[in-house]
């Protein structure tokens, strides 16, 4: 299959009630673990570029990996900026075939980050391109936040509603808790709010930094709407891991491959866990 957009597949995801996962990746290997996971838990999957990973491979490389990645498999899978930093850089992606684009506002005011979703979308909706957008902030990873700072960070239920209406953005990043990176804590997210906002908006919702936030909490968010849930850090732990294990064993190992091959692999378990986890298995 060729790549395809994220709206349906969220839809889809929204009825079913599970969350389709979207893997970040940074390389080769990670975009052939991201697709080999997905094809053997027959799921739909996003393959997830950010602006790390733009800066170390490159949009044209990204893209043409993907786009193979995409066509080896009979699942359907979506290409998806994350964390888009600019309408240029957005617009850069859609011509380099993403299906999907994150335009990330969440630094600006709610009116200027409504301005700014509005011009990505009326650029690339008629180019059957998907646009998520973030309300909220998300930030780094924070040990215990106050009630005040809380109500400061976190994305406020009736912004949210304000927002969706005046953007019909197609999936909508929200901040309960969760930091990118890893945690030095255990994150506690705040269902409530997510229940709040799920009540006043019927936009496909988006969990970012859900690496390290334990099964069951990941699942509950699920079971309240969230419909898409990203994974980074997770992989590249696993990946990073493995390759360490095998130098720490022969420090004498040349061939990248008996290094990459053994963190291919251990990416793609842990993407067919976290797949399992979002009760996308076997739903493509
Ligand atoms: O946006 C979230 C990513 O996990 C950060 O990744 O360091 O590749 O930009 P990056
Ligand atoms: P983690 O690295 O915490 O999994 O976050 C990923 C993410 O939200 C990418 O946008
Ligand atoms: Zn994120």
């Amino acid at each position: 299959m060729g790549l395809v957009s994220m709206t349906e597949l969220l839809q889809q995801a929204q009825k079913g009630k599970y969350a389709v996962g979207a893997f970040n990746c940074n390389n080769m290997e990670i975009v052939q673990a991201i697709v080999t996971a997905a094809q053997a838990e027959h799921a739909p999957v996003i393959i997830q570029a950010s602006q790390g990973a733009i800066k170390y491979a490159g949009v044209e490389f990204i893209s043409a990996l993907t786009k193979i990645a995409a066509e080896s498999v009979q699942v359907p899978v979506a290409l998806h900026l994350d964390h888009g930093s600019s309408f240029a850089q957005v617009m850069q992606c859609a011509r380099y075939g993403f299906s999907s684009v994150m335009i990330d506002g969440s630094k600006h005011s709610l009116e200027d980050n409504i301005a700014l979703t509005n011009k990505v979308i009326e650029a690339v909706r008629p180019l059957g391109i998907s646009v998520e957008a973030e309300l909220g902030k998300i930030g780094g990873t924070e040990d215990d936040v106050s009630v005040a700072e809380r109500d400061a960070l976190f994305t406020d239920p009736e912004e949210a509603e304000r927002f969706v209406q005046a953007t019909q953005v197609d999936a909508l990043a929200i901040a309960i808790g969760t930091a990118h990176g890893q945690y030095q804590g255990v994150p506690k997210l705040d269902f409530a709010r997510l229940r709040e906002i799920v009540k006043r908006v019927s936009t496909p919702i988006v969990l970012h930094g859900s690496s390290g936030v334990p099964d069951e909490a990941i699942q509950e968010a699920v079971s309240h709407g969230v419909c898409k849930v990203n994974i980074d850090t997770n992989i590249r732990e696993a990946f990073v891991t493995a390759a360490r294990g095998v130098l720490e064993q022969n420090l004498k190992e040349i061939d990248p491959r008996n290094v990459l091959g053994p963190a291919r692999a251990a990416a793609v378990e842990v993407i067919r866990e976290k797949i399992r986890v979002f009760g996308s298995n076997g739903k493509a």
